[in-house]
């Protein structure tokens, strides 16, 4: 049990087949107390249908646009776990209009909301959690290669995980001296409700697996199983890294 008597958050869930959902269930079988967040009250009831099945999971509700909302996380947190040992930060949004054609096409409104639900709400979530962060606590967010190559109709979400990258990095800098770890896990392409708002998914999907030296698929517990080193001592000496689970796609030239 690499997590045994480790307790943390897995922000946000929408259903069985997010990639929270699978750290979430990785990090119980291994031990730890796990907060699963929903981002309101209607999806509040579809998170808590999966968590009542585990033991040691409860739910927050938190949506990252609003400041109030992330200090009443970080109140409750601290009231129902004390300290806690690792943050996953697994959402993102953009319009669906700029997540298909011309990246150029991109709306002022459009980018700013991208990179503030996608990018900003990590800093600000660390800000308002760090209280809460016990020393050696391991945060870690879900990046993807749209940040360092254009990916067709990826777009603006490409330029937001870029900015989250480099978040990673600066936020390692602030609180490494605290022991606290912070790194970018950078999933391929997985079929769940965020990635369908990206035009052209279940092509990527096949395109990415095709090419890619692991002539495999590799899904949502590919990805738990990385977030669960980052949350654990193998991972201690680790930190402002982007960790690629992808069968090894990024790494292909021709
Ligand atoms: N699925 C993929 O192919 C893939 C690949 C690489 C990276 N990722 C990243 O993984 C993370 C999880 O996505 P997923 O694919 O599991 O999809 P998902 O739809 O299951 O999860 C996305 C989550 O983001 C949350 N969210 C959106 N706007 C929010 C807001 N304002 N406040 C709080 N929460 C908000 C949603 O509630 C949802 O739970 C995202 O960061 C995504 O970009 C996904």
């Amino acid at each position: 049990m690499l997590l045994a008597g480790r307790k943390g958050l897995v922000l946000n869930v929408t259903n069985k087949n997010s990639i929270g959902w699978a750290c979430a269930e990785a990090a119980a079988r291994h031990g730890a107390q796990v907060g699963v967040g929903a981002q309101n009250d209607r999806m509040l009831e579809r998170v808590e249908a999966l968590t009542k099945e585990h033991e040691g999971m409860s739910t927050f509700v938190v949506d990252f646009g609003d400041d109030a909302q992330l200090q009443k996380l970080a109140n409750d947190v601290g009231e129902r776990y004390g300290k806690i040992d690792f943050l996953v930060h697994s959402a993102a949004f953009a319009k669906k209009e700029d997540l298909e054609g011309r990246f150029i096409d991109t709306s002022r409104d459009g980018f700013a909301l991208a990179l503030d639900v996608s990018s900003y709400s990590l800093v600000a979530l660390c800000k308002s959690l760090e209280p809460c962060f016990n020393e050696d606590a391991s945060v870690m967010c879900m990046s993807y290669l749209g940040s360092v190559r254009s990916v067709g109709n990826y777009n603006v979400m490409g330029v937001a995980k870029a900015a989250l990258e480099s978040s990673v990095r600066y936020l390692a800098q602030d609180l490494g001296p605290k022991g606290i770890r912070v790194n970018t896990i950078s999933p391929g392409p997985i079929n769940t409700v965020a990635a369908r708002g990206v035009k052209g998914l279940l092509g990527m999907i096949d395109y990415v697996q095709e090419r890619a030296p692991l002539k495999r698929s590799f899904g949502q517990e590919e990805v738990a199983g990385a977030a669960v080193y980052l949350m654990s001592d193998l991972s201690k000496g680790v930190t402002g890294q982007v960790i690629y689970v992808d069968s090894g796609y990024n790494t292909v030239g021709m």
